[in-house]
């Protein structure tokens, strides 16, 4: 079974000011492909607690894959980069290079996020930027080959 954790950076989310809109699109695309949810955070834009949370899954083994969403644009609560470079080992960078190629068809804006991914033990983490579309949009276009990085790194 893969094993899939969702952390959603958002002050306004995690305030209960604002709904996460887009961690149930993480969790309706990653179903579909077999993946089950096994944790879910909605934590505040703090790099530290954005770390500790990635790496606590990492460290116990308890997901293959941790999925973020927000967090990666210019603003300077935005940490989710330096959250996630933080705990790494190794680097994925062709997983964001590729969404954000692709993203360009539907706003150039795509060039803004930072996101990044790597790998610490055996856990993939990938960065998505914050609203639900643009996740759906980079998630639906990179799950096949997460799939098949999965493969290899387990
Ligand atoms: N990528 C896709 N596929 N679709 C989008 O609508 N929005 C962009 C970009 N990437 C977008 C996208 C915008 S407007 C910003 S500011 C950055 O992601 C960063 O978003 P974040 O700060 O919510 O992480």
């Amino acid at each position: 079974m893969k094993r899939v954790a969702i952390i959603t950076a958002s002050d306004s989310g995690y305030e209960g000011r604002r709904e996460d809109a887009s961690a149930p699109v993480i969790e309706e695309i990653v179903q579909k492909e077999g993946y089950q949810v096994v944790k879910k955070f909605l934590l505040p834009d703090d790099k530290e607690m954005l770390a500790k949370a990635m790496r606590e899954i990492a460290d116990d083994g308890g997901a293959e894959l941790i999925l973020t969403t927000g967090g990666t644009g210019f603003s300077s609560r935005d940490v989710m980069p330096e959250a996630t470079l933080a705990i790494v080992e190794r680097l994925a960078p062709g997983i964001p290079e590729a969404m954000r190629a692709y993203s360009m068809q539907f706003t150039k804006r795509a060039m803004l996020t930072r996101a990044v991914a790597g790998i610490r033990k055996k856990t993939l983490i990938v960065n998505m930027p914050g609203s639900p579309k643009a996740v759906r949009e980079c998630l639906e276009y990179i799950i096949s080959e997460l799939n098949h990085g999965l493969e290899i790194l387990l």
